[in-house]
């Protein structure tokens, strides 16, 4: 399973490729919002500059021909840019019309298999089920992301969008994507930084190099 940040933060994204371990970028008009009144193409295109794969932003047009032409816009920012649609008819319309003239879209806001199911028949790149959303309302979101990844796999020469594990809480999210075959799960940059915490880790480091100090003194290897 991949992994992608979700944040629009310039010092977040630039942290998490240093890791080597962060390989594209998802953004949303609340995320972008989060980082103050910034120079929305300037932004998109210095993430984009920073990460090594896709880097997806939103379109905020609710109809067709008006996301089709933000898409077109934003895609020539940059070429890993990936255009985020909502999973909404219009969005169809325009992950069709997109999708046609080979701009990547990532089909966001999914919370159903069905829409799922179009997104792939309309030829998006990514689908971004939201498991926290899920999660908050009371239901199992990760069971959606798992039976996307189900559905897709029936089809494997037709389909070719790829899952993206999104609105992800917590570090258990994270193995849950994984275990479900996400391709891909998008971490808020906190997330990232517990995945990799473990007290018996901190407590055999320090052991470690107590050991080693009582004997070398500050000698190194
Ligand atoms: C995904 O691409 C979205 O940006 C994101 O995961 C939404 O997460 P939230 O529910 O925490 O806002």
């Amino acid at each position: 399973m991949r992994l992608f940040l979700d944040t629009a933060n310039i010092e977040h994204i630039r942290h998490g490729v240093s890791l080597g371990v962060i390989t594209g970028v998802t953004t949303n008009p609340s995320l972008i919002s989060k980082e103050g009144k910034v120079d929305y193409k300037r932004h998109v295109q210095e993430i984009c500059s920073l990460v090594p794969g896709p880097v997806s932003t939103e379109v905020l047009s609710q109809e067709a021909s008006g996301m089709v032409a933000e898409a077109r816009e934003v895609a020539s920012w940059a070429t890993n840019v990936v255009v985020k649609i909502p999973a909404s008819l219009q969005g169809i319309e325009a992950t069709w019309r997109l999708s046609r003239e080979k701009i990547k879209v990532n089909f966001t806001l999914c919370f159903s298999i069905n829409q799922a199911l179009l997104a792939a028949a309309a030829g998006a790149a990514f689908v971004s089920p939201f498991v926290g959303r899920l999660d908050d309302i009371g239901e199992d979101g990760m069971a959606l992301v798992r039976e996307i990844v189900e559905v897709y796999k029936n089809y494997p020469d037709a389909i070719k969008t790829e899952v993206i594990a999104a609105s992800i809480r917590h570090p258990q999210h994270c193995i849950e994507a994984a275990r479900a075959s996400a391709h891909i799960a998008t971490i808020p940059y906190q997330v990232l930084l517990q995945m990799i915490q473990h007290p018996l880790t901190d407590i055999g480091i320090r052991r470690f190099l107590q050991d080693w100090r009582q004997v070398m003194g500050e000698d190194k290897m």
